[in-house]
């Protein structure tokens, strides 16, 4: 515990980033939830006192538009609104935005410009290949907009992965610019102990704040969140208990409760918390009526930590195999998820490498044969293409897989052309505000059909208001 010269306790309230409205119904409800039933709350939210509320970015903004018909921007500028006293804070995946490819310079830098225009303060930036080269427009675009440019290090296990890996990759983030590091364990592998010694070691390795991400798939959670609170680290992420746990983060309400009274007093109200979870629980009933919410993913699940695999990989690899009738296979395709990711260089498994790693691994005991048909994506990766591994690759595989192909070695994004002109130019018909042609960039289909619905749902507004000045509406 932090002692000061007159051997007081120092006071050092933990600060919170609340993740309800991305991350916590990302992880629960296949991001379902709608600005309208998120806006009601936020004026009592704003009132708690949290460092951030995580609100934007990860998979909110495809979410939106494909399955919610919704304008992601029209949300944050809600958002920006209603939160008149609290940062927010969203989720970008490096030079991939928050898509799938990696996108020229030009439009990462036009993305972080105008999410801060439109009420961003934080921007977590991640790689998942904790590739720095993937971070750096990203990072330098949101320093120069003003906004927190926080580097968030996909956390993983490996034998590439030691604490000298962990504290000079924090040196070099504090030298690319970053104002805050983020450990984000997306699949709940740290484990408490751990946690004390990796944030003692990067708190000794670099003056930027720390911020620990985790989640509750293998029940480790909450006591990694006090450790790591004990070792110094300086916010963590924690969703309203009816969005908490399982695949989740911890529950608020009980991280403030377990610091009440000691130097890392939150200070927060724990009635304006209980009515704010009031409001939510009707929502995760709901869901849990509907099957939105399957209750399965509320328990512990063990495996995540056996197999170091996130619990949305887990599922993911089961629907998979159940579309080929291969259920049977699915520890087969557990134990060669890890040897996949080591001939490709052993990176984190996180949006995108997670999928890559486990549909290869599916297609290698699918095929009776390893690497007898490799994906796309596993050839990009061999080629490079998504960056450098912290590990090389597997060159027997990389032989049988793409040849003597030229394998890249520069910055991926080096080698691609700017290209918001030629995306103007596509969707220029669509375009109604200048967001669109960012939300075309990312999801061009799913955009079109959102901009097709849009404007049928305008023409539908002005026919009724034309119908009833014409006194032709029925009364
Ligand atoms: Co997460």
């Amino acid at each position: 515990m932090a002692k000061n010269k007159t051997n007081k306790i120092e006071k050092k309230p933990i600060k919170i980033t609340e993740t309800i409205l991305r991350d916590a119904h990302q992880s629960l409800i296949a991001t379902r939830m709608t600005t309208e039933q998120m806006l009601p709350i936020v004026e009592k939210m704003d009132k708690v006192g949290y460092h951030s509320v995580e609100c934007w970015g990860g998979a909110t903004f495809d979410a939106s538009l494909r399955f919610l018909k919704e304008d992601p921007w029209e949300r944050l500028r809600k958002f920006r609104d209603g939160f008149k006293n609290t940062k927010l804070q969203m989720l970008f995946r490096g030079q991939n935005i928050l898509g799938y490819r990696p996108y020229a310079d030009d439009v990462v830098e036009y993305f972080v410009q105008k999410s801060v225009a439109n009420g961003i303060d934080i921007i977590r930036i991640f790689d998942c290949l904790n590739d720095l080269r993937n971070l750096q427009t990203a990072v330098t675009a949101a320093v120069k907009e003003k906004a927190d440019a926080q580097v968030a290090l996909s956390y993983t296990l490996g034998d590439a992965y030691t604490m000298d890996y962990w504290m000079d990759i924090a040196k070099r983030i504090e030298d690319m610019g970053a104002t805050s590091i983020c450990i984000k364990d997306m699949a709940g592998l740290l484990v408490p102990y751990k946690a004390t010694e990796l944030v003692e070691n990067m708190k000794a390795a670099t003056k930027l704040p720390i911020q620990l991400h985790t989640h509750y798939t293998s029940g480790v959670a909450s006591m990694t969140y006090l450790k790591a609170v004990e070792a110094g680290v300086d916010v963590i992420d924690t969703a309203m208990s009816p969005f908490a746990l399982g695949t989740s983060q911890p529950a608020t309400e009980v991280m403030v409760e377990t610091f009440k009274g000691t130097p890392y007093d939150t200070g927060f109200d724990q009635n304006l918390l209980a009515e704010i979870a009031d409001y939510f629980r009707p929502i995760r009933d709901e869901a849990l009526e509907s099957g939105l919410l399957n209750p399965k993913n509320l328990g512990v699940n063990i495996k995540t930590l056996l197999y170091q695999v996130p619990g949305g990989m887990l599922s993911n690899l089961t629907s998979q195999l159940k579309e080929q009738g291969a259920e049977d296979k699915y520890y087969d395709v557990l134990e060669e998820v890890p040897k996949v990711r080591k001939d490709l260089g052993e990176p984190p498994l996180v949006t995108p490498s997670s999928q890559i790693v486990g549909t290869q691994a599916v297609f290698n005991v699918l095929m009776g044969e390893r690497y007898k048909m490799a994906t796309k994506e596993t050839k990009d990766v061999l080629r490079g293409k998504y960056g450098a591994t912290v590990k090389p690759f597997n060159p027997e595989v990389v032989k049988k897989c793409i040849g003597d192909e030229k394998q890249i070695t520069c910055r991926p994004a080096d080698l691609l052309d700017a290209e918001l002109d030629t995306l103007r130019g596509e969707m220029a018909q669509w375009s109604q505000q200048e967001e669109d042609v960012l939300s075309y960039a990312l999801f061009p289909q799913v955009a079109t059909e959102f901009f097709k619905y849009r404007e049928a749902q305008q023409t539908g507004v002005d026919q009724a208001i034309a119908d009833t000045e014409n006194g032709s509406y029925p009364v």
